[in-house]
């Protein structure tokens, strides 16, 4: 199935504590966010780029998207102050009927799942990249454990998230006729009673927030070349 995509790279990157956004940072001699351009880049099956970033950096972008060669058409938008306004301000763009919500800071997502969520999506409305939970957890209140939760329905989420355009845009558009802030889009998709469904995604797919992910990216880049398998 045929999507476009979007991708929230508007943000401060706080927590990796660079003294820029952290999607500027350099590894394997490409900036982080052209690791991620590079694979929806590369898909066939991907039908449009909408970048949502900072207004401050758009010369910085547009001559990183350049200098890296992406070839396929990409559409810079002003992205917001939160996450969710940055996706909404690039969803405006999309015109196709499946949409894919990538995080600029997942350099290591696989086609083979984008592919998978694509065609999910298109066939139930929505579909989201996760992985089984490998740590027990529990919930805790004031130091005290309440409850250990059955790991087994335990699930860490990831994106891509992909949905059939209307179902994302009008979830969207009611969280912020409501005042909804949303850790993910799935939750203003999942808030309206629709289903979402996982794809199983793998644990290279992480998202780079702190200093010690660049180590990890390293070492999942390391395992890729040595292996001679390219993230595909
Ligand atoms: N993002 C965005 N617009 C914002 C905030 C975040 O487009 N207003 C993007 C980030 O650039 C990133 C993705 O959303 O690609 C996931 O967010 P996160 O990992 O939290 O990145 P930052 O918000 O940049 O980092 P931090 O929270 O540490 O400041
Ligand atoms: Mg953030």
């Amino acid at each position: 199935m045929e999507y476009q995509v979007v991708i929230p790279a508007a943000g401060r990157g706080k927590r990796m504590k660079a003294d820029r956004n952290k999607l500027l940072l350099e590894l394997d001699g490409a900036p982080i966010i052209v690791h991620t351009l590079q694979v929806f880049d590369r898909d066939p099956l991907c039908q449009g780029i909408f970048v949502a970033i900072h207004p401050d950096e758009r010369e910085e972008f547009d001559a990183l998207i350049d200098r890296h060669d992406i070839g396929k058409d990409i559409r810079l938008v002003d992205g917001g102050e939160e996450r969710q306004d940055s996706v909404y301000q690039a969803l405006l763009e999309v015109d196709h009927e499946v949409v894919l919500v990538h995080d600029g800071a997942r350099p290591f997502i696989s086609r083979s799942v984008i592919h998978e969520l694509a065609e999910r999506a298109w066939e139930t409305g929505g579909a989201i990249a996760a992985v089984p939970v490998k740590d027990t957890i529990k919930k805790v209140m004031d130091g005290k454990v309440e409850e250990t939760i059955e790991r087994s329905s335990l699930w860490m989420v990831q994106t891509p998230q992909a949905f059939r355009v209307s179902s994302l845009k009008s979830a969207h558009d009611a969280a912020r006729d409501e005042g909804f802030l949303g850790t993910d889009d799935a939750s203003l998709v999942e808030r309206l009673g629709e289903d979402v469904s996982i794809v199983e995604s793998d644990y290279d797919n992480i998202k780079l927030t702190t200093p010690e992910d660049m180590f990890f990216a390293e070492a999942i880049l390391k395992k890729r070349t040595e292996g001679g398998k390219h993230h595909v």
